[in-house]
């Protein structure tokens, strides 16, 4: 299927077509990351938007269409383990302990990096973080391309993170190459992601692979301190998974209006503009981003979303809530 579009050239000024192809095919997608193209892509947690890492002209188009800001470094995806010789100059036991354990995965592991690695990938840090999903479609694309695909979430940044390719597509139609077409994701939050750089591993941004999970392998896993994330996680200082409502969390469901939503795990009142009861936190997790997007096409002033617990993906969960609500 293909989807045209009109828009103006940059240059001169004239109409032309942009076209972003959607396909099923893992062969047609890989084939355009080969050629230096940027093709978004179906993972396990979310869609991302996939560039050759030895292509540096494709790189700086992933911060173009994006408009990420320059400083925030990309995460690399392998379908190989032998792959992580090409990026990495060395790993470090814990390192190794928690790809052994956790990959293919939702772990976003941070090693130092090899001089292969250009410094666009790492926004200029000697560090890169490594992550091999488990999702097949993932795998399959990321086999045939045959090189190690840099990829960020595939938004516009400070937008929700895409869990389907049509939310790809929302954002990034026109802008991109390709959006190789899968199944809504099936986490939905971005993967967890541990800094191994160093002599303590340091849980850079939570996800579904909980810090109890990562302490079963290495026990010295440990969170990060506010007073650290600003220089450690440079993506954590940069508006984030934000729709154009305000995000307010709640305990308890409010009383409904007819200008806001609601999202939570209890049974939803009548009376939102939008709502949707989750069965259970995965479901909540898996559910969220997709929910702000529709708030944000229904024009919802407000969304209210109820709090859960720490358990398992409930950490990451709430993590996600807060940085929504941030202003
Ligand atoms: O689940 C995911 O991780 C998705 C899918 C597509 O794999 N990707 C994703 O990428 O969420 P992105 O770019 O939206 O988030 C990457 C995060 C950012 O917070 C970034 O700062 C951090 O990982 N990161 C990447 N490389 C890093 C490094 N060398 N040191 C510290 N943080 C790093
Ligand atoms: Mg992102």
């Amino acid at each position: 299927m293909r989807t045209p579009r009109h828009t103006f050239d940059a240059n001169c000024d004239k109409l032309v077509f942009v076209r972003t192809l959607i396909t099923d095919s893992t062969d047609e997608a890989a084939e355009i990351i080969r050629r230096g193209g940027l093709v978004a892509f179906p993972t396990e947690t979310v869609y991302g938007l996939g560039a050759d890492v030895l292509n540096e002209d494709a790189l700086r188009r992933i911060f173009e269409a994006k408009q990420r800001p320059p400083d925030n470094p990309l995460i690399i995806h392998i379908s190989d383990i032998s792959q992580i010789n090409e990026l990495a100059e060395s790993i470090t036991d814990d390192a190794r302990k928690l790809i052994e354990a956790f990959f293919p995965g939702p772990l976003t592991v941070v090693v130092k990096k090899s001089e292969r690695v250009s410094n666009l990938a790492t926004a200029g840090l000697d560090t890169v973080g490594i992550r091999m999903p488990s999702f097949g479609v993932a795998h399959e694309f990321l086999q045939k391309c045959r090189t190690p695909v840099a990829a960020p979430s595939a938004n516009v940044s400070g937008r929700p993170s895409p869990t389907t390719w049509q939310a790809v597509r929302e954002d990034l139609e026109g802008r991109i190459d390709c959006i190789l077409r899968g199944d809504p994701t099936e986490i939905g939050l971005e993967s967890t992601v541990v800094d191994c750089s160093a002599d303590e591993p340091v849980v850079l941004r939570r996800g579904s692979i909980t810090i109890e999970m990562l302490r079963a392998v290495v026990p010295g896993v440990r969170e990060i301190a506010a007073a650290e994330e600003l220089h450690r996680s440079p993506g954590t200082r940069h508006k984030h998974y934000a729709p154009q409502a305000v995000v307010i969390i709640v305990e308890t469901q409010p009383e409904p209006r007819s200008d806001a939503a609601f999202i939570g795990i209890s049974t939803k009142k009548d009376g939102w503009g939008h709502a949707l009861s989750c069965r259970d936190i995965e479901e909540y997790a898996r559910e969220v981003f997709e929910f702000f997007r529709e708030c944000d096409r229904r024009s919802i002033a407000t969304i209210y979303c109820q709090s859960v617990g720490s358990a398992g993906i409930g950490e990451a969960l709430m993590d996600r809530l807060r940085r929504a609500a941030e202003r």
